[in-house]
């Protein structure tokens, strides 16, 4: 019986944590996830465990949705206190780097008068030894610049903050999960396992690929009964790929919700931004059952927790030809390489810089300017994308906005017109210090942060691109709409909400001139 061949249920879902945190890139990458530590996660769990109760308010408030509150019952607080004791002894290294990268910027804000700074490499604090270089830009603005891949290899890069949460779908929305981290629950199988072991491909290609209880247990180092029968839980005799997630003519799009889109031909495919649900018998949605055996490229628009989303990117590991991912700064704190942090998860990564191309069968897909949406942080690991597929020229536009739609010009004069444009117009994202304030060692106003949002296009953006790409067809997306984001998204839209108008306003614009356009929502088709 443990040795007959089985698959992966169609429900079973991964949560990824790092510390019992939400597991993102900036709570990954060792730079940015110190920061995040030392700066939001520790005073976050001190506050609660001051006061329990106004968290576990704020958490039930819906007009603070989206907050920072950790949402734990008061009777769990000793697991939090030993997380917190836990943190502060495990990981001191990672507290000590982010405090070095915090007494770095001051070293310059005060030293770094444009004078040389080789007097300053000796006053620097330790733990940065080695691992930066200290730099100017050519207006005397100094800066630190990490040598990243050498932070990677430091003691600073905890490959033991990682494990998994392996369940099924519960088939309603999960709560918000970016500041609460996840306690053990007896109906989950917890995995101390790092997000790149083998044991974890093994069993996402379960889906496809038969495989046994016994292979499995072991590939994953089960030694355990109890968590053995749990595994056992989320196998099952029978495939449950849909009969129809190929195609045998033509080409086929179809969108999965938010910003993942699959384009496909005989030959190839090709999936965006995949955040995917596992819902299979909700009925309104494409899951995971209705993904190709094999992807030849993901590509990344960009590093936001809702556009590069490990639970769905660990599932697809051992199908995926390669990720294409944007080039980053190299070493701004800001901006952590995307591909960087791909390799250590062991994705195949192709990084791409602006018109760089990318081949696949039967046509190509073209790296293309991303604009904004970065609260004007010098943040480079962000692109738009032109896939050719099928006869057909699709630009995914992501939530690059229309700050300079002149950008778009020159798109359509190096590629050609193109036939559907896909857009996003979360045009009043949230402001910076909702997702950057780990990362700012000066203090910034409230009325300077809500002074830079990550917001898309509005609706003149958005039709000044479509003025100047010529697109025939216009679908926004990435609007963070589905009930199956809401643990990472936690957006509340209405009809009278800004962006919703915006979006009206732009389909009115669209159709006054012809261009047919949509606003997606869950699950749309396009063949031909
Ligand atoms: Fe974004
Ligand atoms: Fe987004």
């Amino acid at each position: 019986m443990s040795d007959a061949p089985m698959f992966l249920r169609s429900k079973a879902i991964v949560e990824p944590l790092v510390d019992r945190f939400f597991g993102w890139m900036h709570t990954v990458a060792p730079v940015q996830a110190s920061m995040n530590l030392a700066y939001l996660q520790v005073p976050m769990l001190e506050s609660y465990l001051q006061s329990p109760q106004v968290h576990i308010a704020a958490s039930n408030n819906p007009e603070l949705r989206g907050g920072f509150f950790v949402n734990i019952a008061e009777e769990r607080s000793d697991e939090v206190r030993d997380l917190l004791d836990s943190i502060k002894r495990d990981r001191a290294a990672m507290i000590r780097f982010a405090n070095a990268i915090a007494e770095g910027q001051e070293l310059l804000r005060v030293n770094a008068t444009g004078f040389d700074l080789t007097p300053l490499y000796p006053k620097l604090p330790p733990e940065l030894n080695g691992l930066v270089e200290l730099a100017y830009d050519t207006d005397n603005q100094a800066a630190v610049r990490f040598i990243e891949p050498l932070v990677y290899k430091s003691p600073v890069y905890m490959e033991s903050r990682q494990s998994v949460q392996l369940s099924l779908e519960p088939g309603y929305e999960r709560p918000f999960i970016l500041s609460t981290p996840r306690l053990p629950s007896p109906d989950v199988l917890e995995l101390p396992l790092p997000f790149r072991h083998d044991g974890l491909k093994e069993l996402f290609m379960a889906r496809v690929r038969p495989t046994s209880l016994n292979a499995l247990r072991e590939a994953l180092e089960i030694g355990d009964d109890a968590q053995a029968a749990l595994l056992a839980g989320l196998l099952s005799e029978q495939p449950s790929g849909a009969p129809d997630r190929h195609i045998e003519a033509g080409g086929r799009v179809r969108y999965f919700g938010h910003a993942c889109l699959v384009m496909q031909s005989p030959q190839a495919a090709v999936v965006t931004d995949p955040f995917i649900s596992a819902d299979s018998t909700a009925g309104d949605r494409y899951t995971l059952d209705d993904l190709p055996d094999f992807i030849d490229l993901v590509l990344i628009t960009h590093g936001h927790q809702d556009h590069i989303v490990l639970e769905t990117l660990l599932q697809l590991r051992g199908r995926i030809g390669a990720v294409v991912a944007p080039r980053s700064s190299r070493g701004n704190l800001e901006d952590p390489s995307i591909a960087l942090y791909l390799k250590n998860l062991g994705f195949p990564v192709v990084e791409v810089d602006d018109f760089d191309e990318v081949e696949i069968p039967g046509g190509k897909v073209v790296a293309t300017p991303f604009l904004g949406e970065h609260c004007d942080l010098d943040i480079r690991g962000k692109s738009t994308y032109w896939v050719e597929m099928a006869g057909k020229a699709m630009f995914v536009g992501a939530d690059s906005s229309g700050i300079d739609p002149v950008l778009y010009r020159y798109i359509r004069e190096h590629l050609g017109q193109v036939d559907l444009a896909f857009l996003g117009m979360e045009c009043d994202g949230a402001s910076l210090t909702w997702l950057y304030q780990a990362l700012l060692t000066k203090p910034v106003t409230k009325k300077m942060s809500d002074s830079r949002k990550l917001s898309g296009s509005n609706a003149e953006q958005a039709a000044a691109i479509m003025t100047e790409l010529g697109a025939s067809e216009a679908y926004v997306y990435a609007m963070g709409e589905e009930d199956w984001l809401g643990h990472v998204m936690a957006t509340t839209y209405n009809d009278d909400t800004y962006q919703i108008k915006q979006i009206n306003e732009f389909l009115t614009w669209c159709s006054d001139r012809g261009i047919h356009a949509e606003h997606l929502f869950r699950q749309r088709e396009w063949r031909w």
